[in-house]
């Protein structure tokens, strides 16, 4: 199915089209569109690189690029291309390394992807005579890696193809700029771990997921059952102006676990009243100031990532699309310098609610799976997204699909530009 055949039932954005997730020509312009162009990506946090001369490779979109520490404490984003003949050189996921060296003909680049010395440049003596080598016009100045723009904020690092970006602050815009520094407010970051997962579903499946609310009261027995996230948990989202970004936000009742408070909750059908924790240490949950109220934000920072705070455990998890049907997703679980022994531990223990064998969010990985499975199989249908009207509005409440509205709203706009 052709990308202009993309029919939006009733003009806005309250029924999606399947064929927004099964066209291929379209995920290569959502590619360009979103992360190659005029928008900001997630790369790391700079605790993952915290000495002169590491390096992390990751992805933006579905090109490969390596954050680096250079020997100056500076921090760099250059794309994983040769500039020789093009290979996509660095395997190793983190490393340290005074230059980057292509094995294939062994040019090599400084840590911020300058060119420093390329093999017989100047030819090989032979009998009283030099064979080959590169141009006397050689400029090794014109032949650095790519570079792309970096910002940094409170330890997390964002780069963009696009040198002409707008800042990462206008990017995020007052209202999310105010969450993303309520979690990373300058805090030394310390990490504890990753997960990786592959999912076998469309990248923006995972963007929709964290922006529909209303579902972890329901698809999740384990947050229903003991009373960490339910649909009468006092809550609001939020968005930026584009309605491309949203924070939600909310607070857990003081009830905690739902048995015997509210028919409502005990009614759904993921509540298991039997279940109960053999280690309650799970929800040894400690209010940290630095939450001023709201017990989870989950924000999600178009195209490329999504910032958890559920109680104690926060981590980043970066979306890493790979086709129209699949990403990988990638958790970074992290705590800060300051924390007690204690609370690290605490974190990690809260940990294993999320990744890709959560007791949480294994959930997510399936439902996203089989969405994915039927829209294949039938991509002139469409989701129908009206939980809460068909406007795109900012609420006081979770009953609602009104961030995943919005997000196709802009969507739409940039893609039909
Ligand atoms: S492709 Fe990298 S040095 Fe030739
Ligand atoms: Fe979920």
């Amino acid at each position: 199915m052709r990308e202009q055949a993309l029919l939006w039932e009733r003009g806005d954005t309250s029924r999606i089209p399947f064929a927004v997730y099964t066209n291929e020509d379209q995920h290569r312009k959502e590619l360009h569109r979103f992360f190659y162009q005029a928008h900001w990506s997630y790369v790391g946090l700079e605790a993952e690189i915290p000495n002169p001369g590491d390096f992390k490779r990751t992805v933006i979109g579905e090109r490969s690029v390596i954050m680096t520490r250079a020997l100056d404490g500076q921090i760099h984003v250059v794309e994983n291309v040769c500039a020789h003949r093009g290979m996509a050189f660095c395997r190793e996921r983190h490393g340290n390394r005074k230059e980057l060296v292509c094995p294939y003909h062994q040019w090599s680049y400084a840590l911020d992807g300058s060119l420093q010395g390329v093999p017989f440049r100047r030819g090989v003596r032979q009998d009283g005579k030099v064979n080959g080598g590169m141009p006397a016009d050689f400029d090794p100045k014109e032949h650095g890696l790519t570079r792309l723009k970096v910002a940094t904020r409170g330890g997390v690092v964002f780069a963009s193809f696009d040198l002409r970006v707008e800042s990462l602050e206008d990017y995020m815009g007052p209202t999310i700029l105010g969450y993303f520094d309520r979690l990373f407010n300058g805090r030394q970051l310390r990490i504890l771990g990753y997960n990786r997962q592959r999912i076998p579903g469309n990248w923006k499946l995972m963007q929709e997921n964290i922006k529909d609310p209303y579902h972890p009261g329901l698809l999740h027995t384990w947050f229903v059952t003991f009373g960490l996230w339910r649909a009468d948990n006092k809550s609001e989202l939020r968005m930026d102006a584009h309605h491309r970004h949203a924070a939600m936000i909310s607070t857990r009742g003081s009830a905690g676990q739902a048995a015997g408070d509210g028919a409502q909750v005990t009614q759904v059908g993921s509540f298991k009243e039997s279940m109960k924790l053999h280690d309650p240490s799970f929800l040894d949950i400690v209010p940290e100031p630095w939450w001023g109220g709201p017990t989870a934000v989950m924000m999600t920072l178009f195209p490329s990532v999504i910032f958890q705070q559920q109680v104690n455990s926060v981590s980043t998890r970066h979306i890493q699309p790979d086709g129209h049907g699949a990403f990988d997703f990638v958790w970074t679980h992290f705590g800060f310098e300051d924390d007690t022994e204690e609370m690290t531990e605490r974190r990690l223990r809260q940990a294993n609610l999320f990744g890709p064998a959560g007791f949480v969010s294994a959930d997510d990985g399936e439902v996203i799976e089989f969405s994915q499975r039927a829209f294949e199989t039938k991509p002139e249908h469409r989701v129908l997204a009206e939980l809460g009207g068909r406007a795109v509005e900012e609420t006081e409440h979770m009953v609602t699909e009104t961030l995943i509205r919005g997000m196709y709203a802009y969507w739409r706009r940039v893609m039909e530009e």
